[in-house]
């Protein structure tokens, strides 16, 4: 379903010759552009356009923001999943985002990026993470969608981020989109568990899609025609496939699990459309989106405030860290002397 074959083909239309931004050194930027139409890697050791490097580490960071804040909502979870079973699946999975956010600042850290002014960035509100971990998980049937549908677009937006340009973020990819098939699994059998269960099980499971249906669809970004970065990152093959096309393709892949699951989607609009071979769905609620992004979703301080403290409670783990590497330091070049 999700595929984690390489071979999705890009948007049409948009993978063209490179249009960059005159740079000082033109043979530089020849090299570079011929190699992104040869749909080659660039490494962190190439020149590349300054417009290039700002736009990978805007969307790595960014990236890396959301999958450490995607920890806090499922996080408040693991102290009351419903079984040892379910425990162990959940802690395996929020310490996986942890993980997904270290590779991803270190691969934006290949960029010339500071870790800490990422940090910083993020614990002072400039920066952005997903809008959908501003929404909260109020029940276990949630914590079941998160798994199910929002990892499920998650994975449909970041498999042909695996083909990205810029080899680093590429190779993050791979390993991230792995781990978040799973993730995306163990959601999807934990609501078909509830889907089987009792009556109001069944009501919460519906009450949870109803909830977090449209804000799985604005995962995906603004409408294409509104995106203000798209056509530039796809022309450097950063991004394969535009914002439109991976909704729909998310879309068109969860209406026959929804029915499998037995959900409703929220959507009146929701038909298939035999001529485009897609499903036509409604409206997104974008003033809500752009609040929710600009920082006035229902749970956006809440999220910050919770990341600041947990950033200042491990303060005395990092100092422990560099204490202990300095000390190792200094025995080498006393044993070296
Ligand atoms: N939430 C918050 N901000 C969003 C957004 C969203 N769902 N969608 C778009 N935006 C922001 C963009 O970051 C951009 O802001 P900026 O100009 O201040 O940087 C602005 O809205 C305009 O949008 P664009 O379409 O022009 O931006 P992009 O070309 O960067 O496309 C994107 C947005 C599709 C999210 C793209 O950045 C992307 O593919 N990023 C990598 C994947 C990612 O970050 N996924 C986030 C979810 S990770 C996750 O869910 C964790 C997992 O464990 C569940």
């Amino acid at each position: 379903m999700y595929t984690q074959s390489f071979n999705v083909p890009d948007s049409p239309g948009l993978k063209a010759v490179p249009d960059t931004v005159p740079a000082e050194n033109p043979e530089l930027l020849s090299r570079f552009d011929a190699r992104i139409e040869a749909d080659g890697k660039i490494e962190p050791q190439d020149w590349m356009p300054e417009g290039y490097r700002k736009t990978l580490v805007r969307q790595i960071s960014q990236h890396a923001h959301s999958e450490v804040v995607g920890m806090l909502p499922e996080g408040n979870w693991i102290t009351r999943a419903p079984s040892l079973k379910r425990k162990a699946i959940l802690i395996a999975k929020v310490q996986d985002e942890g993980g997904h956010g270290l590779y991803l600042y270190s691969a934006a850290e290949t960029l010339g990026a500071s870790r800490g002014d990422l940090i910083d960035a993020l614990h002072s509100g400039r920066a952005k993470y997903s809008s959908i971990f501003n929404y909260p998980a109020l029940n276990w049937a949630d914590v079941g969608v998160i798994g199910g549908l929002v990892d499920g677009a998650a994975i449909m937006n970041q498999i042909p981020l695996c083909r990205c340009s810029y080899g680093p973020y590429a190779r993050a990819m791979i390993r991230v989109c792995k781990e978040e098939s799973f993730h995306q699994r163990q959601g999807y059998e934990a609501l078909l568990v509830m889907m089987r269960g009792t009556a109001e099980q069944r009501a919460m499971v519906q009450d949870a899609v109803n909830r977090f249906w449209w804000k799985c669809l604005a995962m995906f970004g603004p409408p294409d025609k509104d995106s203000a970065h798209s056509e530039q990152a796809m022309r450097w093959g950063i991004k394969r496939i535009s914002n439109d096309d991976l909704r729909q393709k998310f879309i068109d892949a969860t209406v026959p699990q929804a029915k499998v699951l037995g959900v409703t989607l929220p959507d009146p609009d929701l038909k298939w459309n035999e001529e485009r071979q897609h499903y036509d769905h409604g409206e997104i609620d974008w003033d809500e989106f752009w609040a929710t992004v600009n920082g006035n979703g229902p749970c956006n301080r809440e999220r910050l405030a919770t990341r600041v403290k947990a950033h200042n409670d491990g303060q005395w783990v990092r100092d422990a860290a560099i204490a202990y590497s300095l000390k190792q330091q200094a025995k080498a070049s006393k044993e070296a002397a």
